[in-house]
């Protein structure tokens, strides 16, 4: 749903000052972080590389439903230090789950994983991987892992995360997630929305697999709803020993919540949405079909109205006999969609605009990487809400700002000005580069 470039990377402050030495858990917190964004960076790359896990292609998952486990032990070039250390396999080793399967879950979701999750045993991806030797390099580190730093900061201010903090994350939770020596151990608190906490977790297992020995014990809570709720304004004083580290896909500059990339990178089945590895190489070929000079020379948006006012606002700069605001918006049916088979959803073929239109939903919205990712000059209807990566984007620079209370002519004065313009149009206000480094 939603959506969020943001910008201005910071309305909360980013104190540098005298850091308490960390307590552990902050530490192990702030790794795995680290490690789940060199993760998830690595098989996002943007377009510019391929990507080399196999597993993610959407053929295969339909035809090998279990493949969505960890279970499955390809052989994958992960770490980019040699030698490669022997690759243990993982597997969910909850043995004969005593539960039918449940209609609700599409039959090309991972039952394996589904039942694992469902149920009350101990899940523990196995064997033991093999410690590497830490070979760190930070040389492809890109822009948007400083805000990690500002994300933690506020337990770093406070001395650390301590379990009465971790506690209280649990009033919102959907799922608690351990990490204890390279295994994966998952507490279902709540249900998440169809299955964006299975595909969640199933990206913490690919990184465990990727990075085999790298990933630092660690306890975390994971929030799948689409705002953030733990408002700084309410964790001040006394209030902070029950500040709660909880992650969720996204935050503003009123709350706490640590973001964490969102559940589509690995797969949204239900809306036939490809992992990011796979679409990422749909609009590699898509955004090479047609130039960007050969675009149509207007403004595209297509999604759901609904969910928003704004959105509703933006609807009504669509071109009529009556007005051209150099704008097309198209109402994304996903009922009607998925009796089509989703034909009209295609994301690789929406690159077909010189303009591309970013607005929220009800918070962030899943559809900006995939908007960003055509390559096209972007124009962001100021947003509130901030994803993990979106942070580093900055207006002007990055992306062309529309105004959010004059968005109609903000966006025909955008696509005036790229039209007249074209070759500044084409190297600036795309966001690609500066995601890629
Ligand atoms: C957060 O951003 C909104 C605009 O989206 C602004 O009105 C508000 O003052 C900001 N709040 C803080 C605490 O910076
Ligand atoms: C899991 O445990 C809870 C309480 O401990 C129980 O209410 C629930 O039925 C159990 N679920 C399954 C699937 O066994
Ligand atoms: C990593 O980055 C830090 C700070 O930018 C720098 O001091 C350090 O030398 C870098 N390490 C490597 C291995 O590049
Ligand atoms: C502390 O938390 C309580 C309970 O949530 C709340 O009512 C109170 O306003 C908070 N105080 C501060 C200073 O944030
Ligand atoms: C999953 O299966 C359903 C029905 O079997 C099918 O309509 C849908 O396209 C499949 N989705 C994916 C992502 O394979
Ligand atoms: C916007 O205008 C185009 C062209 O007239 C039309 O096809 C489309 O359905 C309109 N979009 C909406 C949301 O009404």
């Amino acid at each position: 749903m939603a959506a969020a470039a943001t910008v201005i990377p910071d309305g909360r402050r980013w104190c540098k000052g005298a850091s308490p030495a960390s307590s552990p858990v902050t530490t192990a917190i702030f790794l795995f972080f680290f490690v789940i964004v060199v993760g998830v960076l690595v098989s996002a790359r943007w377009i510019t590389t391929t990507s080399h896990l196999p597993i993610t292609n959407l053929d295969e998952w339909r035809t090998k439903p279990a493949i969505l486990t960890a279970t499955h032990t390809t052989s994958i070039p992960a770490t980019p230090t040699p030698p490669p250390p022997p690759r243990p396999a993982y597997s969910i080793s909850c043995s004969a789950p005593p539960l039918a399967r449940d209609p609700a879950v599409p039959s090309n979701i991972s039952q394996t994983l589904y039942l694992a999750l469902s149920s009350n045993k101990t899940c523990a991806s196995v064997p033991e991987p093999q410690p590497l030797p830490s070979t760190t390099t930070n040389s492809s580190c890109p822009g948007y892992f400083r805000f990690i730093h500002e994300d933690l900061h506020p337990w770093r201010a406070a001395g650390g995360i301590t379990r009465a903090m971790l506690d209280s994350a649990r009033a919102t939770a959907n799922f608690r997630l351990v990490v204890l020596r390279g295994r994966a151990y998952v507490e279902r608190i709540a249900p998440a929305f169809q299955t964006r906490d299975l595909f969640t977790i199933w990206g913490v297992l690919q990184l465990l697999r990727r990075y085999p020995g790298r990933v630092p014990d660690l306890e975390l809570m994971f929030d799948c709803v689409d705002w953030p709720v733990v408002r700084a304004d309410q964790y001040q004083g006394e209030n902070t020993t029950f500040m709660p580290p909880l992650f969720r896909y996204c935050g503003d500059n009123e709350t706490l919540d640590v973001v964490f990339p969102d559940w589509s990178f690995w797969g949204w089945p239900e809306i036939n949405i490809k992992p990011w590895d796979a679409v990422q190489k749909d609009l590699y070929i898509g955004n090479k079909r047609v130039k960007w000079v050969d675009r149509e020379p207007y403004a595209y948006w297509k999604g759901n109205p609904d969910v928003a006012a704004k959105r509703q606002e933006l609807v009504k700069c669509n071109v009529s006999s009556k007005q051209e605001w150099n704008a097309r918006i198209y109402k994304q049916d996903w009922i009607k969609e998925s009796k089509a088979g989703y034909k009209q959803s295609d994301l690789s073929r929406q690159c077909t605009h010189r303009y591309k239109i970013y607005i929220e939903g009800s918070a962030w919205s899943v559809s900006e990487k995939y908007i960003l990712a055509c390559d096209s000059m972007t124009l962001v209807v100021t947003p509130k809400y901030y994803d993990f990566f979106s942070r580093v984007l900055m207006p002007i620079q990055h992306y062309w700002p529309v105004r959010d209370d004059n968005k109609c002519s903000s966006i025909k004065h955008a696509v005036d000005w790229g039209n007249s313009n074209k070759q500044k149009a084409r190297v600036i206000f795309r966001p690609l580069s500066a995601l890629r480094n």
